[in-house]
């Protein structure tokens, strides 16, 4: 079995040296809002409610550049609250002063919505993260925003529960930029959204209000369900302070199988069938074409899954991860198996592993997980995260592919800033992630590829953020996906909490 070294988290530095360009700089149509400006007053206004070892004006770098190394704000203040109130008191400060403010959590979102694009009050969650509580017999968790998601699921595993998300910046996203990013990742096909596991959300509203809405209900029909609006609001409508959430039982058996097969149809052939044969132990079906192993090869630099001993990734143009997740390992064993020896009997899996243990299942979704890395070892990654029928799913990255071929702008040699396009993604959930590798970060090719691409999703009747959100990179191009009542009456909400425009501006609407 092969063996990978990957961390969960995330490795931020790990590309160039060379310093990222200013969001500003890439964008100079950008416009300031008409914000207040820090003063020194605000910082000892800062230290009066955080104390002085809360507040940081040195070092603060990497929390003005996004995790793509594509956009960077210029913020001259970072706050890391360790309360509700001090949040609510930091947020009631900057709104009577209209200073802007820019929540954050672990800060791997891949939109541009983490990092400011001016001179933003960065409200980092990081200093709230502890477990408020646990209830052993229904599941239901109350977390403080801040805390990891992985020591979370950690702390669920030592008592048999599961956080009923999972993805590749584990490591490193926090519970709240979960939430606020309403992100689907590796299991949304078993455990569903957010919108449905979160029972509560503890917020502070743009004028420091704290929304207090920390429930532990499966079932409460009394009025609007006001805590669904922060899910997925980016950090536009309150932050976050806390979450309570419902945590499944962990799974006992779990199983992953990594499959080559020879074309995209095959891929969906293996999804309809898994979903009828494996069915109630299917928990997660991920696709990945060839492209996508090569550069995640390079950043690996470890054997392929499917190599035996060699250094070649095989010839198969897409490849499968099956994860089923039971209760009883023989019956899931038998029925994996089963699966497996009738799909490559009538040829629709042309080769497969399966993990023999924990590690290796581990190692296998280490190599899926590392896509998102390694598609920007390059340079960098222009990233669409994109809905659409399951037919026409991988049709967007070779309509991509052959837009910039016709534009010359792919190629081997750093002449050209496009290495090529990969897609993977959750087929499961009709989830296509196309990653354009890009040597550099250049207007003509983002000129190429939006609104083509946005275009090309609509026509399709697809939605442009499937699960990483609109942030800075996509807010001008929301009616791609939403009608005008639609957007008129987000407009209006965040109008109506938020009448100086002082949460995450330059972002979402
Ligand atoms: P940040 O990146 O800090 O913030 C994201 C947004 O939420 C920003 O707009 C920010 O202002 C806002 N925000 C953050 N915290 C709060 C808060 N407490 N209150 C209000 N607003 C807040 N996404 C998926 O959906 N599925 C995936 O499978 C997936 N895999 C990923 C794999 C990798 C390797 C990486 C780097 C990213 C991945 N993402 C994925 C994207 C990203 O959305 C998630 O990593 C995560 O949900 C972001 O959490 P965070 O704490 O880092 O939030
Ligand atoms: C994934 O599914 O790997 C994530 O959404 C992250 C990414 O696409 O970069
Ligand atoms: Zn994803």
């Amino acid at each position: 079995m092969l063996k990978l070294v990957f961390r969960a988290g995330i490795s931020k530095r790990a590309y160039s040296a060379k310093a990222v360009k200013l969001t500003v700089e890439t964008y100079p149509n950008l416009q300031r809002g008409d914000y207040g400006t820090l003063e020194e007053s605000d910082l000892t206004r800062f230290r009066s409610i955080l104390g002085d070892s809360s507040v940081f004006v040195d070092d603060i770098e990497g929390y003005n550049e996004d995790q793509m190394r594509k956009y960077r704000g210029q913020s001259q203040v970072v706050l890391k609250p360790k309360t509700t109130s001090q949040v609510s008191e930091i947020v009631k400060h900057c709104n009577d002063r209209k200073l802007a403010i820019c929540p954050q959590g672990g800060n791997t979102g891949l939109v541009g919505g983490s990092v400011p694009v001016f001179d933003e009050v960065v409200v980092s969650l990081s200093g709230m993260s502890q477990i408020r509580s646990f209830d052993e017999t229904s599941g239901i968790l109350k977390v403080d925003a801040g805390c990891i998601l992985e020591s979370t699921d950690q702390f669920l595993a030592e008592k048999g529960y599961i956080f009923p998300l999972d993805l590749g910046a584990k490591g490193s996203c926090q519970i709240g930029g979960n939430v606020a990013t309403n992100a689907g990742g590796l299991r949304l096909l078993r455990y569903g959204s957010l919108h449905g596991s979160v029972l509560g959300i503890e917020a502070v509203l743009p004028d420091g209000t704290v929304f207090d809405s920390m429930h532990s209900l499966r079932k409460d029909n009394t009025g609007y369900d006001l805590k669904q609006l922060f899910i997925g609001s980016e950090g536009t409508l309150g932050i976050i302070t806390g979450v309570s959430v419902l945590c499944p039982a962990r799974p006992k058996a779990v199983n992953v199988a990594f499959l080559g097969v020879e074309s995209y149809e095959a891929v969906q052939d293996t999804f309809s069938k898994a979903k009828r044969e494996l069915s109630e132990i299917l928990s997660a079906f991920e696709f990945m074409d060839r492209e996508s192993q090569v550069v995640n090869k390079k950043f690996l630099k470890a054997p392929h899954p499917l190599a035996e001993g060699s250094d070649e990734i095989p010839e198969y143009p897409f490849y499968i991860l099956i994860e089923t997740s039971g209760s009883n390992k023989e019956h899931d064993d038998a029925k994996l198996e089963q699966f497996l020896e009738t799909s490559m009997e009538d040829g629709t899996i042309l080769d497969g592993t399966v993990s023999q243990d924990e590690a290796q299942t581990r190692t296998l979704w280490a190599w899926r997980e590392g896509i998102s890395e390694a598609s920007q070892i390059e340079g960098g990654v222009y990233k669409y995260d994109v809905s659409l029928p399951l037919s026409k799913l991988y049709d967007l990255v070779i309509a991509a592919r052959e837009r910039l071929r016709e534009a010359n702008l792919i190629g081997e040699t750093d002449e050209y800033p496009v290495v090529d396009p990969v897609g993977y993604g959750h087929v499961g959930d009709g989830n296509l992630h196309l990653n354009v590798c890009v040597r550099r970060y250049t207007k003509e090719v983002e000129k190429v590829l939006e609104p083509f691409i946005y275009e090309w999703i609509s026509q399709h009747h697809g939605s442009i953020s499937a699960e990483h959100g609109l942030g800075f990179q996509k807010k001008n191009y929301v009616h791609y996906s939403k009608s005008d009542v639609e957007i008129a009456m987000m407009k209006d909400l965040k109008r109506h909490y938020d009448p100086n425009g002082i949460l995450n501006p330059y972002k979402y609407i």
